[in-house]
């Protein structure tokens, strides 16, 4: 049977106690992954990197826009392992202090000065050492047979050391990894416990959300036999009840994220991992999703956003993306033309309107609930819904 955003909402309409609510809104910040990207796979191209200049988390005036204008209550905000702990060093509780100073900025900038929450991302895709063919280079953290990766207990290290430093900040939300993929799935597993393990240990009781493997992707989540999430994620113990669980989904077809058209449709799609995560009393965000400025994208982008709506295993989302330096670059979603991204103030290619004309204002934005938290500690259940003080 086709399962439809509108019999979800009449059915949710019946069952009593049945709530759906999304608690979180907003945009992914990318940026601060920008300028490691090297044709000939030279390992270190980029490392540090110039803040300001290679990359950078924000645009002040990016969040001002969303915050103020657009009310958006969430954003997520990428960061490369590599900068925090350069490879000289490893992975683990020692930082570059200079690089934090400045994620922390951005990160105090989102949630102190604006009031909002903040996904602290890094962009790594398991993976450490070597991002210069991302999201394929670099060793899988943890892998044992691998003399040069990083190992469970170090990404447990590093993981306690962030959340000791945004322990008094309940804005603050933690993003254990982004996109983990081609990795067994129990290594996984290993990492994502190891971390909320250390977490915890540091004393930070901040909402913890937790990707999968394949991407994340929601679609996939039952695929793959005894690999597949839906076998794992459950599995991760959080004493302290707050972690969520992180689900990319994109509408092209091979749902990358690479092509303009949308024809995936997401309410079928997600309807595995839905109810996965009722079976197990699990909540999730999408942190990355996006679309062109076709018809059918801005069709299939407000089923999406109505479907989490209706569905209360669903509290929140951040569309794929904004940033400092994009330009006239898209994030995903147009078969590689310069039509800009969800950045507000970008421009296209020529400067007519970029996605965040075309796709966030008229499609997304409609989505933003009136009333989202804005006050209180970030968690699996929410907080008092308000509108944007
Ligand atoms: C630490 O980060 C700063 C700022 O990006 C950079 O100038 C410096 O070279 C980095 N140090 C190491 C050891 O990577
Ligand atoms: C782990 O490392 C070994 C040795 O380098 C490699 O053959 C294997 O593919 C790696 N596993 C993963 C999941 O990357
Ligand atoms: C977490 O949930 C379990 C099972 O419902 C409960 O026993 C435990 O007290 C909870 N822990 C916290 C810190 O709320
Ligand atoms: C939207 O997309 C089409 C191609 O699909 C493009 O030609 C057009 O310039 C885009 N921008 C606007 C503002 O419509």
């Amino acid at each position: 049977m086709k399962f439809s955003a509108s019999s979800a909402a009449a059915c949710a309409a019946l069952l009593p106690g049945a709530s759906a609510t999304i608690y979180y809104a907003g945009v992914a910040q990318s940026g601060g992954e920008f300028g490691v990207w090297s044709d000939t796979s030279v390992k270190g191209t980029g490392l540090p990197g110039q803040f300001g200049v290679d990359y950078q988390f924000i645009s002040t005036s990016g969040v001002d826009v969303m915050v103020d204008e657009n009310k958006v209550n969430l954003h997520r905000i990428a960061f490369l392992l590599e900068r925090m702990c350069p490879p000289a060093d490893g992975l683990g509780a020692k930082f570059n202090e200079t690089h934090f100073g400045f994620f922390k900025e951005a990160v105090d900038y989102v949630t102190v000065t604006k009031g909002a929450y903040a996904i602290l991302d890094p962009h790594n895709y398991m993976r450490y050492n070597d991002p210069s063919q991302q999201p394929f280079s670099g060793s899988v953290i943890g892998n044992t047979s691998d003399p040069t990766a990083a190992t469970t207990a170090q990404f447990g290290e590093f993981w306690g050391e962030l959340a000791k430093r945004f322990a008094d900040n309940e804005k603050v939300i933690f993003g254990l990894m982004n996109e983990p993929h081609d990795m067994p799935s129990s290594l996984l597993l290993d990492n994502l416990q190891a971390a909320v393990d250390a977490i915890r240990a540091a004393g930070a009781t901040n909402l913890i959300i937790a990707p999968g493997n394949s991407w994340t992707g929601g679609h996939a989540w039952t695929e793959g036999g005894a690999e597949a999430s839906s076998e794992w994620l459950h599995k991760l113990v959080d004493p302290a009840n707050n972690t969520a669980i992180d689900i990319h989904e994109y509408l092209d077809e091979d749902f990358s994220g690479g092509h303009t058209a949308c024809t995936q449709d997401p309410v079928t799609n997600l309807e595995e991992v839905t109810a996965w995560l009722k079976e197990h009393n699990l909540k999730a965000m999408i942190t990355e999703f996006g679309g062109s400025n076709t018809t059918e994208c801005a069709t299939m982008l407000t089923d999406l956003l109505d479907y989490m709506a209706d569905n209360d295993v669903w509290i929140g989302w951040t569309a794929w993306a904004a940033g400092p330096f994009w330009g006239t670059y898209s994030p995903c979603c147009t078969d590689q033309y310069q039509f800009g991204s969800l950045e507000p103030g970008s421009k296209a290619i020529g400067g007519s309107q970029s996605l965040y004309d075309t796709v966030w204002l008229p499609v997304l934005q409609k989505k933003v609930p009136a009333k989202l938290q804005w006050s209180g500690p970030a968690s699996v259940d929410g907080g008092e819904l308000t509108e944007k003080p």
